[in-house]
């Protein structure tokens, strides 16, 4: 079969070229948004007539039936064909002749291509957000369950502050709001259309760009036609935003791999997202969330691999850029299996609370709190800390709690100490005691949950 760009050549294509240069076996699930791109250009091309209306309708019913032909899986995929792009428009002159030779009229595959993938990303953008905000609604739903708890705070994984369990929930809807953010604002930038600038200098053909751009919804149009056909940034900062997700993602898993080891047993996940060893038979493995740290170290690397990619490229187009659509496919399709993994993990787990609470009063959580008792008393703040640092030393030695010191001990350490300071010595105190704007004292955690059941279903702004 003849290739759409033969004319010049008097050899075929080695057999081993073929296989080395085709992207058919990964592009071709741009095929919807191909033909959604292919049937606005052939509109617009109607429009400025350089084809007829009724040629445009029948390129539009062609590409429709070629569509339907691709998703029942009716649609036969050959190497030689090279791409998706090759695929449908062979497909369509197969099938309507002459007019289907007029489709590419005024275009070329760089700005197709371009085109298509920031329509995909445009609706992955869509999907990823949509599992984002499911997630939050699991931890909030999450907090909502397990309500008033009390839990042990980390920094350097030893016991630093204690906080409501909601402060932890509601952390992650943070950060997970910050990526919905970024990608909405990554959006912004994607949203931009390609479709016109031809192979890299534009076209002498009477074209309306904004047309193509206001029937595929695109905000407003790309102003370079040399810069298009290289531009691949957009590409890169989304699967940067998902790399971020993969971040997060992975130290959700990390901590909730430890909550739910022997040591800490301050989880419980379900059978159903465990598994078991081939060898041990008590054993049972947190997998999934190893798997979803795991993954991360994918997802970045695509991100590598694309901006590995583009470093140093010439203008404008150069084949190079084919292997875009590799690592972008990877790093979504990981990061949307993980998201709603970890939503489905974060429903169903459930706090072991008498074991968290048993240990509740190891680790002296209210000491920070008790150097703010002395700061409210007069005390420098850096001779607070170190009454407080001494007593704590006192009471590893005498084996005992803070709070369980009498009085008299508590006034030799420092002589502002009054009966009021067993008001905010012990966890529940401490953290009751935590009252600042973002704390994860009682109130505010209540606070903080309400703001984020009316946030999650806003736009990330
Ligand atoms: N399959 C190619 C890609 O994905 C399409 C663009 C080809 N353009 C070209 N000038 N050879 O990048």
């Amino acid at each position: 079969m003849a290739k759409a760009w033969s004319g010049r050549f008097q050899q075929d294509t080695d057999q081993r070229v073929e296989q080395f240069t085709e992207s058919i076996s990964f592009d071709q699930r741009l095929a919807e948004v191909d033909i959604r791109a292919s049937k606005a250009h052939a509109r617009m091309l109607a429009r400025v007539k350089l084809i007829t209306d009724e040629e445009a309708d029948q390129i539009a019913e062609s590409l429709d039936e070629i569509q339907k032909e691709i998703e029942n899986g009716d649609f036969e995929m050959r190497i030689e064909l090279e791409d998706i792009h090759m695929h449908i428009e062979n497909a369509l002159i197969e099938r309507i002749g002459d007019v289907g030779r007029k489709l590419h009229t005024a275009r070329s595959r760089n700005d197709q291509v371009s085109t298509d993938m920031r329509l995909y990303i445009r609706d992955a953008i869509g999907e990823i957000s949509d599992l984002l905000q499911n997630l939050q609604q699991a931890f909030v739903d999450r907090a909502e369950k397990d309500g008033n708890m009390v839990v042990p705070a980390y920094t350097h994984l030893q016991r630093a502050q204690p906080v409501m369990i909601g402060h932890y929930w509601t952390a992650y809807c943070e950060k997970l709001h910050r990526d919905r953010h970024r990608l909405s604002d990554c959006f912004e930038r994607v949203n931009i259309s390609p479709l016109g600038t031809a192979a890299l200098a534009g076209t002498s053909l009477p074209i309306d760009r904004v047309a193509t751009a206001k029937s595929l919804q695109f905000e407003r149009l790309c102003g370079n036609s040399l810069d298009v056909s290289s531009d691949r940034d957009y590409i890169i900062e989304y699967v940067f935003c998902l790399s971020m997700i993969s971040l997060h993602l992975s130290s959700w898993a990390e901590e909730w791999i430890l909550w739910f080891s022997t040591e800490f047993g301050f989880l419980k996940l379900p059978d159903a997202f465990t598994t078991g060893s081939s060898i041990m038979p008590q054993k049972r493995n947190p997998d999934v969330l190893e798997l979803i740290r795991g993954k991360t170290a994918r997802v970045v690397a695509d991100l590598q691999q694309l901006m590995v990619l583009v470093k140093s490229l010439p203008l404008a187009y150069n084949r190079d850029l084919q292997e875009d659509k590799i690592a972008l496919f990877d790093a979504h399709d990981t990061v949307a299996d993980c998201l709603s993994l970890a939503a489905a993990i974060v429903e169903s787990a459930e706090l072991q609370t008498e074991r968290i609470k048993s240990r509740l009063e190891d680790g002296f959580l209210d000491a920070t709190t008790f150097m703010e008792y002395l700061i409210q008393k007069g005390v420098p703040m850096r001779t607070a800390h170190e009454t407080v640092g001494k007593m704590v030393s006192t009471c590893e030695d005498k084996d005992c709690r803070l709070a369980d010191l009498s009085i008299d001990e508590l006034k030799a350490a420092c002589d502002l100490i009054e009966e009021d300071v067993f008001e905010i010595l012990g966890t529940e105190n401490a953290v009751a005691a935590l009252s600042s704007y973002g704390s994860g004292g009682t109130e505010c955690v209540e606070r903080q949950l309400k703001r984020w059941k009316k946030k999650i279903s806003e736009p990330a702004r």
